[in-house]
């Protein structure tokens, strides 16, 4: 090899690395160490409940890559669903859109707000996994494993923005003042042209972090100005 091939070659595999680690910089706000990081070095104190003592995993509270809760709206599944029969819905005098119930959801009826409600309803531990069959399947949570604070929303979701209904057909899309919702939801996700608790949230990431670029409340768009809020509704 030439000397100039091999600083060539230097050169190349030291772009390499900086490539690698701008990368890494741009990955570095993810579920890690976020608030859904329930393996044993994620945020929350083990004393908390809201984390497991001995699982090193994160993905497997949420996801397998076998034998999954499955249907055609909700991506590889593993956290036990809720056997809530009945969410009490939001309900306004100017609400022109109908919910869908959650209540009751079996794999194959499941949305992807039944996902969330699997943990955020209170009613089934955080341990409670499909797929036991796994490499790691155990997840020893202290106490009752089961969503506590102002993250356990009950099963009153009347109190709440309304999800699990269709978004075309909840406004005529007026434009102008006073009037009503963007077409297309901007940069907020529609799930088969539906609003659910993720077209808010991305479970994963946020768009607003805290000192040490941790997500803070799995925001798609920042709170910052309302734009979330923006996203679909123009006011
Ligand atoms: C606390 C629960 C939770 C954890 C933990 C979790 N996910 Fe998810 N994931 C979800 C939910 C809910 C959805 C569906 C809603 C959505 O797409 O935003 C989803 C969707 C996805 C999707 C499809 C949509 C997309 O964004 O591409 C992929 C891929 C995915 N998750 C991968 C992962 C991986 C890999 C991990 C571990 C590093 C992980 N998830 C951890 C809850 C979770
Ligand atoms: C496997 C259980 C699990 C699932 C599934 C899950 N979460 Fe969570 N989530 C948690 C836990 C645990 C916390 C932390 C609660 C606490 O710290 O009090 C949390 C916290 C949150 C928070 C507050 C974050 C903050 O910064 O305070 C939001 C927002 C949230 N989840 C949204 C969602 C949404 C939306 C979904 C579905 C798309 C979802 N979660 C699915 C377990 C789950
Ligand atoms: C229209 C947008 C939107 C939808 C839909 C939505 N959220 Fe949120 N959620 C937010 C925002 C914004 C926050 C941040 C706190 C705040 O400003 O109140 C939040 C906060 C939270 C928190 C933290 C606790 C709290 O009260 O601050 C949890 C847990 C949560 N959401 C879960 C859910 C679940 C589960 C669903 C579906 C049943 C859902 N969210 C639907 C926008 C939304
Ligand atoms: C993904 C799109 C989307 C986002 C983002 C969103 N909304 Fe909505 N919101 C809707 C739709 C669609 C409705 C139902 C409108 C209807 O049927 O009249 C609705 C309903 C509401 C209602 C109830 C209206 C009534 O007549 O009772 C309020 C209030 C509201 N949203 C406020 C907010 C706020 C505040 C935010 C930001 C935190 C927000 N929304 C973010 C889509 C969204």
């Amino acid at each position: 090899m030439s000397k100039q091939i091999k600083s060539k070659a230097l050169a190349s595999s030291l772009l390499c690395a900086l490539l690698v680690s701008v990368a890494g910089s741009a990955s570095a706000v993810g579920i890690k160490q976020s608030k859904h990081d329930l393996s044993v070095t994620g945020q929350n104190t083990a004393a908390s409940g809201l984390r497991s003592s001995d699982q090193n995993e994160i993905c497997v509270f949420c996801h397998t890559p076998h034998a999954a809760i499955k249907n055609t709206h909700i991506p590889l599944w593993n956290h036990n669903l809720s056997a809530v029969a009945t969410y009490t819905l939001y309900t306004s005098d100017t609400l022109n859109a109908t919910m869908g119930q959650m209540g009751g959801a079996t794999a194959a009826g499941a949305t992807v707000t039944n996902l969330c409600l699997s943990c955020h309803d209170g009613t089934v531990a955080l341990n409670s996994i499909n797929n036991t069959s796994k490499v790691r399947p155990t997840t020893t949570f202290s106490g009752t494993g089961l969503m506590t604070g102002v993250a356990n929303l009950g099963t009153d979701l009347s109190k709440s923005h309304p999800v699990n209904f269709n978004y075309t057909a909840s406004d005529p899309f007026t434009t102008g003042a006073g009037g009503g919702l963007v077409s297309g939801a901007g940069s907020a996700k529609l799930f088969s042209n539906t609003v659910q608790c993720a077209s808010c949230h991305d479970v994963h990431t946020s768009a607003e972090v805290d000192g040490s670029n941790r997500p803070i409340a799995f925001l798609r768009v920042s709170m910052s100005g309302s734009t979330l809020c923006f996203q679909c509704h123009d006011k």
